[in-house]
């Protein structure tokens, strides 16, 4: 697997890519974690770069708890702070951008970077005064500088999670308010054994959700049973699975996801480091979905905490599964398809990588 910082490889794919599940705190820099601690005035267990990068990473198969611990380490830092918000959405196009991706879907929870209209506020902040609402402007402004400068579209999907069902009406709102402003969907993330369906907070939002056409996805067979994916279809409608590796163990879900050509958004080596796959690629649920010609992406999920690149996902895929170019062509067509862009800017896309992936002429795909 090729390491962050590992220049002598050539990219497993090199050729313009579309990403659709990451997380926009999971992929913060380090040096901006330590820059804007600096400029606070917060203290860090840790002085160097390299000594912050062993906190915040999970170099080995670990599990979901230890994975989500890792957050606790730095988002004290960056939430509630206008300038740093702005900077993480800011930079995160400008890395995305160096990886080839021509467009991203890049994901977050509003409240999560928010000390006020947030109950309870997160990370142990003191209370302040920016809000999810202003948390979705300031992402929104980074954005969309950073496609101005880097020439990488990205667009926004806001979560939902899964122990604060207090906050999801929230969520949907926000996804209206600003749905014309670069937030194209409402997710769902966090701990999959929590009972959502118990939860009306997050079945009213995805019910708002699916009345307002708000697009959906929600994190689902990550860790968690296929039961987890069957009620993210059929009572919360997602129309794309985070991860949804273990849908494969229920045969018929399965088959009929197939035939709905169901998108699953996959982390390949996120599903290695969170313990949610066989740390053996040979097992991955991906080779499965490759054979079965199912619809997928593939995606970084969290690159702080992997200390991965896209590319890490793809020489994975490509040495471990044995994805070829066309493998590559084939899922990233899919990813546009699947995209939550308007008809209109998804066609464009779509024409964009048969360009680049020289298949104007090509109807095999
Ligand atoms: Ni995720």
């Amino acid at each position: 697997m090729a390491e962050r910082g590992v220049i002598d490889e050539p990219p497993a794919f090199d050729k313009p890519k579309v990403e659709l599940h990451v997380h926009l705190d999971g992929a913060i820099r380090i040096e901006t974690i330590m820059d804007v601690a600096k400029r606070r005035g917060i203290s860090l267990p840790a002085i160097t770069v390299e000594g912050m990068t062993s906190l915040v990473t999970v170099p080995e198969p670990s599990t979901l708890t230890e994975f989500l611990g890792k957050f606790s380490e730095f988002m004290h830092v960056i939430a509630g702070d206008r300038e740093a918000i702005k900077r993480i959405a800011y930079e995160f196009v400008e890395t995305k951008a160096k990886e080839g991706v021509v467009y991203v879907e890049v994901r977050y929870s509003p409240h999560f970077l928010a000390n006020s209209n947030v109950d309870p506020i997160p990370w142990n902040q003191k209370e302040g005064d920016v809000t999810p609402d202003e948390v979705v402007n300031l992402v929104n402004q980074g954005l969309k500088e950073g496609e101005k400068d880097f020439k990488t579209k990205a667009r926004s999907i806001l979560c939902c999670m899964r122990h604060m069902p207090n906050w999801s009406m929230d969520v949907v709102e926000l996804c209206k308010k600003y749905r014309n402003d670069g937030v194209v969907a409402i997710d769902l993330a966090g701990d999959e054994s929590l009972d959502c369906t118990a939860n009306i907070g997050h079945l009213n939002a995805y019910k708002e959700a699916v009345r307002s056409g708000i697009h959906r996805t929600v994190h689902a067979g990550e860790v968690g049973s296929p039961s987890v994916v069957r009620e993210a279809v059929e009572v919360l409608k997602a129309e794309r699975i985070g991860h949804g590796y273990h849908t494969i163990e229920d045969e018929v879900l399965y088959k009929q996801l197939l035939e709905d050509q169901m998108h699953f958004e996959i982390c390949p080596v996120s599903s290695r480091l969170t313990g949610a796959c066989d740390p053996d690629f040979t097992k991955h649920p991906l080779i499965r979905f490759k054979e079965d010609n199912a619809n997928y992406s593939l995606n970084t999920d969290d690159p702080t905490i992997f200390n991965s690149t896209l590319d890490s996902d793809y020489q994975t895929a490509k040495k471990e599964m044995g994805f070829t170019e066309d493998d590559f062509k084939k899922l990233n067509l899919n990813a546009a398809k699947s995209c939550f862009l308007p008809e209109k800017e998804k066609k464009d896309l779509l024409n964009q990588l048969y360009e680049a992936y020289d298949m104007v002429n090509d109807t095999s795909f």
